[in-house]
């Protein structure tokens, strides 16, 4: 491609301003050239304060005009499913924001659109650059481990309640927690492990403190939230039976009593485990159990800036380079299979015939 990759941005709130944007900028030959939100004011003073020559309250309209090659969708989980089937169609490879839907039939009818319309579909798990993840994937494909019979895969928060009602109006966000960073600890636990298939999961959900007036008014990122107005679960937990044996325990929330906030993996192996959160190895070596730190620092690298140069890149390469269409399907699989239990009060297979 000798002329610039021509980018339309769909939705112009948060991550779009503050991850999205900044970094398509740094890219000499990509032009962000129009913008797109149903808020119309947000669109025009997102184009004004990044110098993006056009805005559109109706990103369809952006879509015909613009002839466009990539597309961020940053929108609300639930509204990812349109935009990004629009921009597919009408020509454009797309990076969705995390999770890929608000909805197990939205990501497959997503899907099922990328290879209708031969477009590469990303989705935007940048904890896919972390250092210490991609670590620990080497380590596991490497067989020092041995035979992973168990994982936890945990993302919690001790207080940390987006008060939006992007997050907190069901009909915006498709759930809480384990859609919000659930989905992180979901997809780089199978993304270490290799994606291996999922049997059964048993899943329950809880809102403990979203619908307290008490905490409500306390507040959370972003000042006080309306107890009505809190629609989804604030702690998702769940046991995922794997078909190969292997077994995993989920933990996600916005909100509990615990130590310290963070995403952490925890693997145990025939022959050695490892964690995530302080980054470890546990072996028996000379007839010891010992545990292995990394003595160098971990490099910082900007994930957010790695996203956005390797879809980039992806768009120029005609591949998925990262996280493809079907990975986020696969994670969305597993999120929606907890709802699914937590409803049902009982153990219920995993949706996975993709
Ligand atoms: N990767 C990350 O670290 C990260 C962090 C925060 C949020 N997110 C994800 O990004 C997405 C957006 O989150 P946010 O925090 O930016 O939310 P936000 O509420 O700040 O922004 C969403 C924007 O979308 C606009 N919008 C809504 N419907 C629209 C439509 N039909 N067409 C065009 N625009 C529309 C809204 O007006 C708003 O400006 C969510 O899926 C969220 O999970 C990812």
């Amino acid at each position: 491609m000798t002329e610039k990759i021509k980018v339309g941005i769909i939705g112009c709130g948060g991550i779009a301003r503050a991850t999205h944007i900044p970094n398509y900028k740094k890219i000499s030959d990509v032009e962000i050239v129009a913008c797109a939100d149903v808020n119309i004011e947000a669109a025009k003073k997102t184009a004004e304060e990044f110098n993006i020559a056009k805005y559109y309250k109706d990103y369809n309209e952006m879509l015909e005009k613009e002839n466009l090659d990539a597309v961020s969708v940053c929108t609300p989980n639930v509204l990812h499913k349109d935009p990004a089937i629009a921009a597919m169609k009408h020509g454009a490879h797309v990076l969705t924001e995390k999770p890929m839907a608000g909805s197990l039939k939205d990501a497959k009818e997503m899907y099922e659109a990328s290879k209708k319309y031969n477009k590469i579909l990303i989705v935007g798990y940048q904890t896919r650059f972390r250092v210490d993840i991609i670590a620990l994937k080497t380590l596991v494909e490497s067989g020092e481990l041995g035979e992973i019979y168990y994982s936890e895969a945990l993302h919690l928060r001790r207080w940390g309640i987006p008060v939006s009602p992007t997050f907190l109006n069901k009909s915006l966000s498709g759930g809480g927690p384990l859609l919000d960073i659930g989905c992180y600890a979901v997809d780089s636990a199978m993304y270490v492990l290799g994606f291996p298939k999922p049997k059964s999961v048993l899943g329950v959900t809880y809102n403990k403190f979203g619908k307290n007036p008490e905490m409500a008014k306390k507040g959370g990122w972003g000042g006080a939230w309306k107890p009505e107005e809190f629609q989804v679960e604030d702690n998702a937990f769940a046991f995922i039976k794997f078909e190969n044996g292997m077994s995993m325990l989920l933990e996600t929330n916005w909100a509990s009593f615990i130590k310290e906030d963070g995403l952490n993996l925890v693997l145990l192996g025939t022959k050695g485990g490892a964690q995530l959160k302080p980054l470890e190895l546990y072996k028996e070596i000379m007839g010891s159990r010992v545990t292995i730190t990394p003595q160098d620092k971990i490099p910082e690298v900007d994930i957010y800036n790695q996203r956005i140069a390797k879809f980039v890149e992806s768009v120029k390469s005609g591949k998925a380079l990262f996280s493809p269409a079907i990975e986020g399907l696969k994670v969305q699989a597993i999120l929606d299979a907890i709802y699914n239990s937590a409803e049902k009060g009982k153990e219920v297979p995993v949706e996975w015939d993709f």
